[in-house]
């Protein structure tokens, strides 16, 4: 465990050093937004996002890049996970998952948790731009080692308060097209 954490944190700097061009530039988005994963692949956010001893303390952005400009906060490429995964998690079944599809060449595939209709608008980057941490909507997905599920409403009542309490827009045309 120490050395995986040891060698994740080499690669951290190794990441870093890339900079824009490789990880930031390069990534694929998966196109197809979390279907059924076949795999039963169970993502634990907690062993890389989470702040606790052993933990990685990634960013969530350092993953979900998109969150900032775009409605899709969309997942990292498995290109992105393998990084990481080339050299770290050899006794692990779960990232033999993850090393199986790279070598398939296939994408991971997530169920997608969060979605509001077409006919609604929703974009991260004002959200982001007022303040509010991601655990505000998604709760504290930092500490969930089991699959991410929706924990607020999200609904047009609890979208609708939240704009009147901090006086945002709220007329229909603001979230309706
Ligand atoms: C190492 C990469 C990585 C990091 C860091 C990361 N995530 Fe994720 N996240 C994923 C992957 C992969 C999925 C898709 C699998 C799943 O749904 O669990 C996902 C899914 C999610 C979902 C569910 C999306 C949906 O609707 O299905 C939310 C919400 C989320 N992440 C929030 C966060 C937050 C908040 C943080 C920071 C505390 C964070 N993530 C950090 C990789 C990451
Ligand atoms: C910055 C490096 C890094 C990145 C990027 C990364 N991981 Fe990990 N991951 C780790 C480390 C370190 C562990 C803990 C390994 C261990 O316990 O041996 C881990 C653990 C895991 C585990 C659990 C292993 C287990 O059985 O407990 C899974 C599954 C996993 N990662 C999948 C992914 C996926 C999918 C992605 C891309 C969305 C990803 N990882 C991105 C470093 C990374
Ligand atoms: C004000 C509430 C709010 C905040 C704050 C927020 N989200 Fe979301 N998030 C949502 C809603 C609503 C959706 C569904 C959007 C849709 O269906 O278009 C969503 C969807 C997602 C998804 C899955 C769908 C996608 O866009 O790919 C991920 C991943 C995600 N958020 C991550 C994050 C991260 C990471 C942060 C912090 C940087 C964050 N969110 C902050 C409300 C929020
Ligand atoms: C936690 C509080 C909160 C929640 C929940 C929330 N919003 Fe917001 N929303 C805001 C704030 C604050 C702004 C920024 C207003 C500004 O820039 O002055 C904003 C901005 C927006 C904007 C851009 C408005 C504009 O004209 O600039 C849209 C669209 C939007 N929200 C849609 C939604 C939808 C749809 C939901 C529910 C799925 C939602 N919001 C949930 C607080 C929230
Ligand atoms: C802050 C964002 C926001 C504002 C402002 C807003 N809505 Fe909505 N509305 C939503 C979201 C998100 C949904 C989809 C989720 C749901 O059904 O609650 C929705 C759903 C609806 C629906 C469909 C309900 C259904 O059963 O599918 C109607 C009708 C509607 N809104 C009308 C309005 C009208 C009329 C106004 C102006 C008085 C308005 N909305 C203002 C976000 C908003």
């Amino acid at each position: 465990m120490r050395r995986g954490i040891i060698i994740a944190a080499a690669l951290l700097v190794v990441l870093g050093a890339l900079g824009g061009g490789a990880v930031i530039g390069g990534p694929k988005v998966l196109e197809a937004m979390y279907p059924l994963p076949e795999n039963g692949l169970i993502f634990p956010h907690n062993v890389h996002a989470g702040t606790e001893a052993g933990q990685l303390a990634l960013e969530c952005e350092f993953c979900h890049r998109t969150a900032e400009i775009s409605r899709a906060a969309t997942v990292p490429s498995l290109e992105q996970c393998m990084f990481c995964h080339k050299v770290v998690g050899d006794a692990s079944e779960r990232v033999g998952i993850v090393r199986a599809a790279w070598e398939a060449g296939k994408p991971l595939e997530w169920i997608r948790q969060h979605r509001i209709p077409d006919h609604t608008q929703f974009r991260h980057e004002p959200h982001l731009t007022a303040g509010f941490a991601c655990s505000e909507c998604h709760g504290d997905v930092g500490s969930v080692a089991d699959q991410v599920t929706q924990v607020r409403a999200l609904e047009m009542g609890d979208c609708v308060g939240c704009h009147k309490q901090n006086s945002a827009p709220a007329q229909c045309a603001t979230c309706h097209t």
